[in-house]
């Protein structure tokens, strides 16, 4: 089973067991992760944002135009934003690292 690592705003680690299939989004909320993803996965919201270590970056698909759309509203954008919605889960992800943006940060 392929496990993602997610580093939350408190700079802890969270290494969290994931199915093939799954979302990164899906992931999150079934190991208490503090991500919102608000509009359920339909690439509507952005508060799925997370940023991949730039490591692991090219190992993902890329983001199609509207999730790349839809990215241009995250607040904290970087170079390898993504949308934790828009992710599957894959053997290759394995140690997957993302860390949540700081989203409240004023
Ligand atoms: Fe809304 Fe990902 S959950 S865009």
């Amino acid at each position: 089973m392929p496990h993602i690592i997610f580093i939350e705003e408190n700079g802890m680690e969270k290494k969290a067991p994931a199915e093939l299939g799954q979302t990164i989004l899906e992931v999150a909320l079934a190991n208490d992760v503090n991500m919102e993803g608000a509009c359920g996965g339909n690439m509507a919201c952005a508060t799925c944002h997370l940023v991949v270590m730039s490591k692991w970056y090219d190992t993902l698909p890329k983001p199609s135009d509207d999730e790349s759309d839809m990215l241009e509203l995250a607040s904290g954008l970087t170079r390898t934003s993504r949308l934790g919605c828009q992710i599957k889960v894959t053997e290759e992800l394995d140690g997957l690292i993302l860390s949540l943006p700081k989203r409240f940060a004023s």
